[in-house]
């Protein structure tokens, strides 16, 4: 091994998070590699946000991330804000809007984003090394090393930022999870999050609504978000259900209330004013029409609004509110933005992101148990967990 081979820290992967904290690490002097399987680094970037990255989220709060320890994520995301990668983002004169509830886009495309990181990595004088295929890595006098094609490269410090399976298309591995156990941490377990769910064969009604969108509230347990939904061939996507497939496990059901802004008792109301108006009509002028024909043909429901019980009503009125679907799964990690669990919080230190039982091992971004919200969060994990690793290390 020469000295060329030696560097003060290795970076593994170079994504959004190993991009930052590569780039922290570098400008404080560290001679860093980041070494990456895929062909360029910011992959999952350039992709991002329909192409125009929704890179943070002004809204940023620590209850909007998923995790076994809810408090984990506090201090990173304390430390560096949605506002610290906004100062970033703007010192480059990227141009950026807010789009809805506090998400952050660039007006242009993802790839200024890519650019500005890999500015920040010259900065450093960072070395990337994209198409590596890593071979094996271990640990012994205080150093870890990673065997490559042609060489063996060494560093005191690994920081494992290979995120997590999802989109495994574009890189996504479940890598860091085999590094982590194979040094003794522990992982909770992997599951797709923002992801589409599917509907078995007895919901076939919903399958054929396929592109009908509409306003709703989705709902799991006491975790309810309000935003569109959409019905497609193979069951329920939208950012509703995305945000709420989170929270969704196996097995389980989630409630979606297709009337979020309507007060108790509006059909039953509607009936005294119009009697005569037939329910699918006034279902109609709430609803896509196509939604609210299936939805009534579900509930049995026909005819004019006056021939119905007040106490059929206000049932119907109480399923439409809350209607239940138990999806059959889900798209899986082909489609999944993100992964839910990870390397398990408790062996990290949640100031530094150094494993507590490997000193010198680091694991930040997606590879982690901490998983945002659609809508910024995850970006914003991925730069503040960098950050906290690239300052300590
Ligand atoms: P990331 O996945 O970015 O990087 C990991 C890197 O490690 C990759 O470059 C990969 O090639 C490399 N790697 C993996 N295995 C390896 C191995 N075995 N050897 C070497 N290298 C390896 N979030 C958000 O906040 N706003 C948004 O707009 C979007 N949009 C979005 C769209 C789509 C389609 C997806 C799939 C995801 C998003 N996300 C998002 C989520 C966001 O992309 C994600 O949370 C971050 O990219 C995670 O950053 P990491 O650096 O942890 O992993």
């Amino acid at each position: 091994m020469t000295s060329s081979d030696h560097y003060d820290a290795i970076v593994l992967g170079a994504g959004a998070a190993g991009l930052m904290c590569a780039a922290i690490a570098g400008q404080r002097g560290q001679r860093v590699l980041i070494l990456d399987h895929g062909p360029n680094p910011g992959r999952k970037i350039l992709i991002s946000g329909g192409g125009r990255c929704n890179f943070t989220n002004i809204q940023c709060a620590p209850d909007r991330f998923i995790s076994a320890n809810p408090h984990f994520a506090k201090s990173a995301l304390s430390r560096y804000s949605a506002q610290d990668f906004l100062d970033l983002v703007e010192s480059y004169h990227i141009a950026w809007h807010e789009k809805t509830l506090g998400q952050l886009f660039c007006d242009e495309s993802a790839r200024q984003i890519v650019d500005m990181l890999l500015e920040e990595c010259a900065k450093g004088a960072v070395e990337i090394e994209c198409n590596v295929t890593l071979g094996d890595t271990t640990h012994s006098d205080g150093h870890y090393s990673c065997t490559l094609a042609d060489r063996t490269v060494r560093a005191p410090t690994c920081v494992v930022a290979t995120g997590g399976p999802s989109i495994p298309k574009i890189g996504g591995s479940t890598f860091a999870y085999e590094l982590a156990r194979k040094f003794g941490l522990k992982i909770v377990q992997p599951r797709p999050a923002l992801v589409p769910l599917t509907l078995g064969a007895d919901e076939a009604l919903f399958r054929e609504l396929s592109g009908v969108s509409a306003d709703v509230v989705t709902i799991s347990g006491k975790t309810r978000f309000r935003e569109a939904a959409l019905f497609t061939h193979r069951g329920l996507s939208g950012p509703a259900i995305l945000q709420i497939s989170s929270y969704w496990q196996n097995g389980e059901n989630i409630a979606v209330n297709f009337l979020p802004d309507h007060p108790t008792g509006f059909l039953s109301d509607a009936k005294r004013e119009k009697p005569q108006q037939s329910i699918g009509r006034v279902l109609s002028g709430e609803l896509p029409d196509r939604l609210s024909t299936a939805l009534l043909t579900k509930l049995g429901l026909d005819g004019e609004i006056g021939s119905l019980t007040d106490k059929r009503l206000n049932a119907a009125e109480e399923r439409l509110k809350s209607w239940t679907f138990t999806p059959s799964g889900s798209e899986g990690f082909a489609k999944a933005e993100v992964t839910v669990g990870g390397v398990s919080t408790k062996e990290l230190s949640s100031k530094t992101m150094e494993a507590r039982s490997m000193p010198g091992l680091y694991v930040i971004g997606e590879a982690v148990d901490v998983t945002g919200w659609l809508g910024g969060y995850n970006f914003q994990w991925a730069w503040a967990s960098a950050v906290a690793a690239g300052e300590a290390i």
